[in-house]
């Protein structure tokens, strides 16, 4: 590999395509521009929201219901939640905008190429990732999305202090999250060394954990804070 060859990511999602139900047509037909954001903004909250509240970002809210109910009663705070599934956008145009949120951005695309490119260091006060696809499969371990380069990636963006809160319904993907962000530098795990956070009140039920839970699955959270930062050494490409 050349120096100059763009890094290969490993997709760490499937794109599945199904029929948009009539709210969803809706909502790309009339909220859609409220909420999108091209590729190529800067994601920082001065350029998408014009104010300096905290940036909260959602990595894979699915059909987003949790985001939205987080991003209503938390009018303090700006969202943006980034999603690959076509579906899951439509949904949450509808929902978002047939409540007026102002507080909430959404992108559509792989969001670890995203927030590489476009996202500046020490711009993110909280990443949320509920419920990431668990990859059971040894073979496919190397598609999750919790990994000691990911982790490296959204500490660069996180400020000091901010947070980093992971949460899955898979006992083993529970102790590979735990084992990676305890050995990732510049992080101090908010429950204490080896120990799984109590949700907290700000976190609702999401979809897929509704769904683990009925099938009698555990739920394990974890909340790692930023004590240090990391260079910023991939170049941001960036619009204002
Ligand atoms: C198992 S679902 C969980 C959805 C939601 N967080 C919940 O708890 O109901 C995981 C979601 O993450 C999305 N996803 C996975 N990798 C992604 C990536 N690199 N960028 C954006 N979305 C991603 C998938 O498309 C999928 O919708």
């Amino acid at each position: 590999m050349t120096l100059d060859q763009p890094l290969r990511r490993i997709q760490t999602f499937v794109r599945r395509s199904s029929p948009l139900t009539s709210s969803q047509r809706q909502g790309m037909e009339e909220y859609a521009e409220l909420f999108r954001i091209l590729p190529g903004t800067c994601l920082d909250s001065i350029t998408l929201f014009n104010n300096n509240h905290p940036l909260t970002v959602e990595i894979g809210f699915g059909m987003g219901q949790s985001l939205v109910a987080m991003a209503a009663s938390a009018p303090e705070r700006n969202f943006l939640g980034i999603e690959v599934h076509e579906p899951g956008l439509a949904q949450i145009f509808f929902d978002a905008g047939e409540r007026q949120l102002a507080n909430l951005k959404i992108l559509e695309g792989d969001a670890l190429e995203l927030l590489s490119s476009y996202a500046p260091a020490g711009s993110v006060d909280r990443f949320q990732l509920y419920f990431p696809d668990p990859w059971p499969k040894k073979r496919h371990h190397k598609r999750r999305l919790v990994s000691a380069e990911n982790a490296e990636l959204i500490r660069r963006k996180l400020r000091i202090g901010g947070i980093f809160h992971m949460a899955t319904d898979w006992e083993d993907y529970a102790h590979w999250m735990l084992e990676v962000m305890s050995s990732a530098q510049g992080y101090r795990n908010l429950a204490g060394e080896g120990q799984f956070h109590p949700r907290p009140d700000y976190r609702p039920l999401t979809k897929f954990e509704q769904r683990g839970l009925r099938d009698g699955h555990g739920i394990w959270d974890l909340l790692f804070e930023t004590t240090s930062p990391l260079p910023n050494s991939h170049p941001t490409l960036i619009r204002r």
